[in-house]
This record gives C-alpha cells, structure tokens and sequence, in this order.
C-alpha cells in the first residue's frame, strides 16, 4: 500500500474529513478587554470562515464543536448566550447553505436541549437531508462519551427486542448507532488556543486521527491558519499500526 509513487503517499493520506475544537474565545476577549460573549460571536464568524476554507479543500466533511456535555457546567448567562448563537445560525445561516448544497447534521443529545432549540435542529437535518455537497456537522451538547453510551443503550435495547443479535455487535455495528453513522472518521483533529487535550471529542472517532495543535485563539483563526494545519498534516505519515513506508520494501 506505500510502496510507490506520490499517487501511493496521497492515497495514504486522504483528506476528507476535518473536525476542529475551536477554543480560545474567551480568551481572545480578555487579552483585548472586550466582554466575554464579544469573543464567542468573533467566534461565530471564525467558524463561517472554517466551512468556506474547507468547501475550497474540497473536504466532504467538517466537524465543529460548539458546546461540550461539560460546557452546562458555565454561568447560565454563558450557556443562554451560546444556545442563542446556534438559534441563530440556524435563522442566519441555514437557508444559504441549503441553497449551496451543504448537508447539516448535528452531533449530541438532542433530547436535553431547551425550549425550540431541539425542533430547529431537527428542521435543520430535514431541510438540507436530500443535499449531496459537504456536510458540516455541529457538535452541540456534544460529549464523546455520551455519545458512545447512547449508541451501546441504542445496541441494547435492539438486542432486548430481538431484533438484534448479541454475538453480531462489532465495531462496525456500534459506528453505526453513534450520531456520526454515515460521516468518515475525521483525518485531521486541529485544535485553537494551544491546549493539547480531546476534552471529549470523537472519541471512538479519531481513533487514528492526526492531531494538529495551533497557539491562535479560535477568533483569529482563518484561512492561513486552516492551510497552515492541512500543510502540517501533509507532512505527517498514518500508519494504523503498520509499519514505515521506507521499511516496507525489506
Ligand atoms: C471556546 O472558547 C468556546 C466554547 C467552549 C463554547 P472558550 O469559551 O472555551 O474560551 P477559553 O478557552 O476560555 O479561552
Ligand atoms: C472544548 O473546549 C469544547 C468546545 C470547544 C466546545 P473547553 O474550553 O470546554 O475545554 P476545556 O475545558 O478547556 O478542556
Ligand atoms: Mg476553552
């Protein structure tokens, strides 16, 4: 599989797939004295540019996470004003990217989520099911492993119901129940404001993801930024386990 020409080395690292823990907009808004919320709408735009950059990479996938299972432990005020900002891409934003092609799912429990936000995210994956261009996904009320739960619960309640068989569960079988059934594991992780964690991200996903940690802070975070990972993920060499391309001729 590695043994040849470039054609071999971009088969090796495809890039379909890019999901970005955008971090730093607090941040952003205390190095320049500007209230905490200015940094999460800065943030806002910063993710319009994302899906531009990435519908230009050609990337049939892009993930974002916007509010973590763990982001509920904030100020209410804080929380009230990030569930107002999915509100309102959904009023804002939606029907140009319908328009476009873009398919929008959206990753995490949406049981739990208040008054309305629930139906618009239900609305929003109706809307744009038939299109057939990039996907976005927004990770909201998002957690890795409650996701991972959800699907074994989902598994186990099949399984009680006789409509699945224990000793059939594989991995291909919990993939499929987890919100991200049809997308392809994400090639390349970047991380914003220069924290190296996963902080409950994709857990099962990014089993052999990249991971691409950049210092700027979400706000700043634009095209030059984007191609500047994408060019560090070029240069890296997936392995899954196997061995080095140079050894794998001896
Ligand atoms: C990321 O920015 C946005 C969310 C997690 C919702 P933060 O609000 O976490 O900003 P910092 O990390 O405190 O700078
Ligand atoms: C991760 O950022 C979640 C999102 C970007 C939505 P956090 O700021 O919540 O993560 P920690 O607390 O620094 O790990
Ligand atoms: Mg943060």
């Amino acid at each position: 599989m590695f043994a040849g020409g470039p054609s071999d080395e971009a088969a090796a690292r495809p890039l379909r797939h890019v999901a970005i823990i955008m971090d730093g907009n607090g941040r952003w808004a205390k190095e320049r004295g500007v209230p905490r919320l200015e940094g999460h709408q800065q943030g806002v735009e910063a993710a319009r540019r994302a899906v531009e950059t990435a519908r230009d990479l050609g990337l049939s996938h892009i993930t974002l996470y916007s509010f973590s299972t763990e982001n509920w432990n904030r100020p209410d005020w804080e929380v009230r004003h990030l569930m107002g900002l999915l509100r309102r891409f959904f009023e804002e934003d939606l029907a140009k990217l319908a328009e476009e092609g873009v398919r929008v799912r959206i990753l995490g429990d949406r049981r739990t989520l208040p008054d309305g936000l629930g139906k618009l995210v239900e609305d929003a994956e109706a809307r744009t099911r038939q299109n057939t261009g990039q996907t976005l996904q927004i990770a909201f009320n998002y957690g890795g492993r409650d996701e991972i739960v959800r699907a074994a619960a989902k598994l186990a309640r099949q399984a009680a119901g006789g409509e699945l068989d224990p000793e059939a569960i594989d991995e291909a079988a919990l993939t499929g129940a987890l919100d991200t059934s049809d997308a392809p594991d994400p090639d390349l992780v970047i991380r914003t404001s220069g924290e190296q964690r996963i902080s409950n991200f994709l857990l099962w996903q990014a089993a052999y993801a990249e991971f691409v940690f950049l210092d700027c802070y979400w706000p700043d975070f634009g095209r030059e930024e984007f191609l500047d990972a994408v060019d560090q993920y070029r240069r890296r060499e997936r392995r899954y386990g196997g061995r080095r391309e140079a050894e794998e001729a001896g």
